[in-house]
């Protein structure tokens, strides 16, 4: 039998025990190549492993494998010390810190593993001498020691005991070095190595300051991440290490010091423990995991301090100096995202002295305001074709008919107008007028659209809504009629889409006034707008862009513009355990958010969408097995005449759900998933209904449920635009109408930076997601006064819609940088446990929009 170990790199490393140290150093080794045996006795953690890897790989973003399914390939799990044993180099014991365990499993893989391998203990504070007695190995057994997350912290202590041979040293350091890792070599064992024997002093005095109650674990925290600038304090830390290990440390340092305090911390964690609470793993130890309070830039009640000279601050700096929520610690390197609400600034009148536009003018809407606009224009020379706001889109198309292509024609679509403040449709009202109206109003702007495509005279028409939604387009809070969201929605993206790739398009002005307003004076602003959109046509986009909106209140004008707002304190509590409704929730961004805040605060979820979950357990595929079935779908769907793209989606949004459905309740989330159409009210109200009965009353809501399907604005199919506007908007005056009665404390709806901004292609979408958000708007200033809000998303990565092949390449092919689950999930989440205080909330890279956009 060889005694002396082979020199060479190590190939296949074994990890024995699955916890959450021994599950991030197999991922690390298999981010840096070397492939790993995973053992552990209990045959769940075993079946449970790939995904856990895949998961960690996940949790290490840019620091691991591309592709973190593959990459799962290169572990293999088992519950049989044999098997594991075999053709490794290396092992590293990392069972929980209890003695007598440590000599066992160490004894058995002593006899198990190949001669010349090394064994390796990562004992947090147990010396290798106490433990190398009868092994064989003992110049092949050190310990080697990495902490928590392993891709982050970087540091691998090597300690040797007596025996230890310098060959084995020297392979630890390379072993270390290989995997990413500082390695640390101790000249002579010493309890808690190095940097632990430091943690050790200050994890024991955070927690008698917590058992003795002189402060809160919060407080302490803040106390050494105020003073330090570290983004976690000593109880974040708790939470990551776990609250066992730190305990197990406890009670074996607090007997052999005979130290009645640090036993008495022992007794502190073990009643957390008791109550469920061991940490980060199990979603709850000091914190709520994922998310940790410490994690939100509120959390310090003050913006964080940059370390002097510190380079690495300047991003999280930059934004937390503006009260910005920091990127995601260890993500990627770049700004994160502003924060910003709505502001309407002064601006000046239109000069007056341009000459008033000429040609044909079609006006889209209904009395008084519509005859009254023809009588205005008419009177400057226009010729005037009044279009009735419910025409049916069929009968839009052939008006155009008689245009001749190259006379000028320029459009104007009148929302509704009233001397009193609207209220939000019933269901039965929306889908009896309202619905219609906005879609012919789409319609006409489309055919209109469609008409002048590619002739000189669209570049020097006008295109003007005219909306009575308060008169600063909604930016103080309170909206008259709120359907004028459409308007403003759907010209913002006209007005980006015909100009993109640099062309020049039409003139786009929103005017925007009080209910009530005067009719001779609304008439006269439309003309006096037009005539300066018109003239302002030279302009270059971006400045023209913030000149698209405007309203007036009392003669004054006002421009919209974002204003970068710190994220909220928190406020008003969210009852724990209550139940909340997600639209949209087994999927996508929405499925992200609610775990985080059911985990948070232990909340039962009804999650709502139109998929059937099946009963294939498709969630349970590794990635060859699905790539399997992928082909076997499609090619099972060319056979049949359908599209295989189409019947690869239905199937993998089958997995999205039940992989979302599977990831609630391994955080022992209380969910339940109803298929449901939220645009058919009726099934909507039952569903709830049912809902309630057996959870009680929703005291929160997330509308997340939304379609969108890029597309040229003339080739918009009546049927799409039918469905973008059904989940998100039927869908929401379906919610207003079925939760009347409902205590709630939240009411979030997730918009898009596209219908604050607009967008190419999606014009439809642009106009559901503006008519949300006013919607919204006038939901949380009606009687009941809910806590209500619209975040407007900027694309996220990795996740939902925008992280589709087809959208990213659009967006980011515009500049738009894609923001992390992470930071997105730290912005709905700060926004509702401060109790949405602002109605708008625009998130967005700064970069992406025209400076003049911001007010700063
Ligand atoms: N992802 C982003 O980057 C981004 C950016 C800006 C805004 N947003 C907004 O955020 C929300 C979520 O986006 P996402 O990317 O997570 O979308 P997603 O992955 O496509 O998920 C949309 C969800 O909405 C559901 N839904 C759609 N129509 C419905 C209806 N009529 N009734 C019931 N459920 C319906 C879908 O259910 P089925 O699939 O089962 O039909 C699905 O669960 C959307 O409102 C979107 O507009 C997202």
């Amino acid at each position: 039998m060889p005694t002396h170990h082979a020199d060479r790199d190590v190939r296949r490393a074994l990890i024995i025990g699955a916890g959450s140290i021994g599950m991030e150093l197999a991922a690390q080794c298999v981010a840096h190549g070397v492939a790993v045996n995973v053992f552990d006795v209990d045959p769940e953690a075993v079946a449970e492993g790939p995904r856990r890897l895949e998961r960690t790989f996940r949790e290490m973003g840019a620091l691991g494998p591309a592709d973190p399914v593959s990459a799962t390939r290169a572990a293999t799990f088992t519950s049989t010390a044999a098997m594991a044993s075999q053709d490794v180099d290396l092992a590293c014991e990392c069972v929980p810190e209890q003695l007598p365990l440590k000599r066992r499993v160490l004894g058995e893989f002593d006899r198990l593993l190949p001669p010349s391998a090394i064994l390796t203990t990562t004992s947090s504070y147990f010396l290798p001498s106490m433990l190398v007695a009868g092994l064989g190995r003992r110049e092949r057994f050190a310990a080697f020691h990495v902490h928590s997350p392993v891709w982050l912290a970087a540091v691998a202590d090597i300690m040797p005991h007596g025996a230890t041979s310098a060959e084995c040293v020297g392979s630890l350091e390379r072993f270390a070095r290989r995997i990413g890792q500082i390695p640390i070599v101790l000249r002579r064992e010493h309890p808690g190595y190095v940097f632990n024997s430091m943690l050790r002093v200050l994890l024991m005095s955070a927690l008698t300051l917590a058992e003795r109650d002189v402060a809160t674990p919060e407080d302490v925290d803040r106390a050494w991440m105020g003073v330090t600038g570290m983004p976690v304090g000593p109880f974040g830390m708790l939470d990551r290490i776990g609250l066992e290990t730190v305990r197990d440390i406890a009670r074996y340092w607090g007997g052999v010091m005979r130290d009645p305090q640090i036993v008495r911390n022992g007794e502190y964690l073990q009643r957390l423990i008791d109550a469920g609470r061991t940490g980060r793993r199990s979603g709850r130890g000091f914190y709520f995991h994922p998310g940790p309070a410490y994690e939100e830039g509120t959390f310090l009640g003050r913006m964080r301090v940059p370390a002097r000279g510190d380079p690495e601050t300047s991003r999280t700096e930059r934004g937390a100096r503006a009260g910005q929520i920091p990127a995601a610690p260890g993500g990627d390197a770049t700004e994160p995202m502003l924060r910003c609400e709505l502001a309407a600034v002064p601006a000046p009148l239109p000069p007056g002295d341009a000459r008033p536009p000429s040609g044909m003018v079609m006006i889209h809407g209904g009395a008084p305001l519509a005859p009254a606009l023809a009588t205005r224009l008419r009177s400057v020379g226009l010729e005037v074709v009044v279009v009735p706001g419910d025409s049916p889109p069929e009968q839009i198309a052939p008006l155009f008919a008689a245009v001749p292509g190259d006379t000028p024609c320029h459009l104007v679509l009148a929302a509704a107008w009233t001397d009193r403040v609207e209220p939000i449709p019933t269901p039965a009202a929306w889908r009896a007028e309202t619905l219609g109206v906005i879609e012919s109003a789409f319609a006409l702007c489309q055919a209109w659209y469609g008409h002048g495509l590619g002739k000189p005279w669209l570049t020097r028409a006008a295109v003007v809504g005219v909306t009575s939604l308060g008169g600063d387009v909604g930016a103080s809070g309170r909206i008259a009629t709120p359907t004028g969201g459409a308007i403003t929605g759907l010209l913002k993206a006209v007005y980006m889409e015909s100009r993109a790739g640099g062309a020049g398009g039409p003139a786009v002005r929103i005017v925007d006034g009080p209910a009530g307003d005067r009719i001779d004076a609304v008439t006269d602003r439309v003309l006096a707008e037009m005539t300066d959109a018109l003239a302002s046509c030279a302009l270059s986009p971006e400045q023209g862009f913030a000149r698209v909106e405007v309203g007036y209140r009392r003669d004054e004008r006002h421009a919209i513009r974002l204003v970068p707002r710190p994220t909220p304190a928190e406020g008003p509590r969210i009852s724990p355990g209550g139940q909340w409704l997600v639209t949209g929730g087994a999927r996508g961004i929405t499925a992200e958010v609610a775990r985080r805040l059911a985990v948070r605060f232990g909340l039962r979820l009804v999650l709502l969408g139109t998929t059937p979950p099946g009963d294939e357990p498709w969630e349970r595929l590794d990635a060859r097995a699905l790539e399997a079935l992928k082909r076997d779908v499609m090619i099972g769907a060319r056979a049949t005449g359908r599209k295989p793209n189409e019947a690869w989606d239905a199937v993998a949004r089958v997995i999205e759900v039940r992989r979302n459905l599977a990831a609630l309740q391994a955080c022992g989330i209380e969910a339940s998933y109803h298929v449901c159409r939220i645009d058919d009210a009726e099934a909507l109200r039952d569903t709830l209904s049912a809902a309630r009965a057996s959870g009680g009353p929703f005291r929160g809501v997330i509308h997340g449920a939304g379609f969108e399907h890029t597309g040229r604005f003339d080739r918009k199919t009546p049927a799409e635009v039918h469905r973008t506007l059904g989940g998100k908007v039927s869908g929401l005056v379906g919610l207003v109408d079925a939760l009347r009665h409902d205590p709630l404390e939240a009411f979030v709806a997730f918009g898009s930076l596209t219908g604050r901004c607009g967008g190419v292609g999606q014009t439809d979408y642009a106009l559901a997601n503006d008519l949300l958000a006013k919607l919204v708007t006038h939901y949380r200033s009606g009687p009941g006064g809910t806590a209500a809000a619209t975040i407007h998303w900027p694309g996220w990565a990795d996740v939902g819609m925008a992280a589709r092949p087809a959208s990213r390449r659009a967006l980011e092919g515009g500049g738009q940088r894609l923001m992390s689950i992470e930071e997105g999930c730290r912005h709905a989440i700060a926004e509702i446990v401060a109790g949405l205080p602002a109605a708008e909330v625009v998130i967005v890279d700064r970069g992406v929009l025209p400076p003049a956009m911001f007010l700063t």
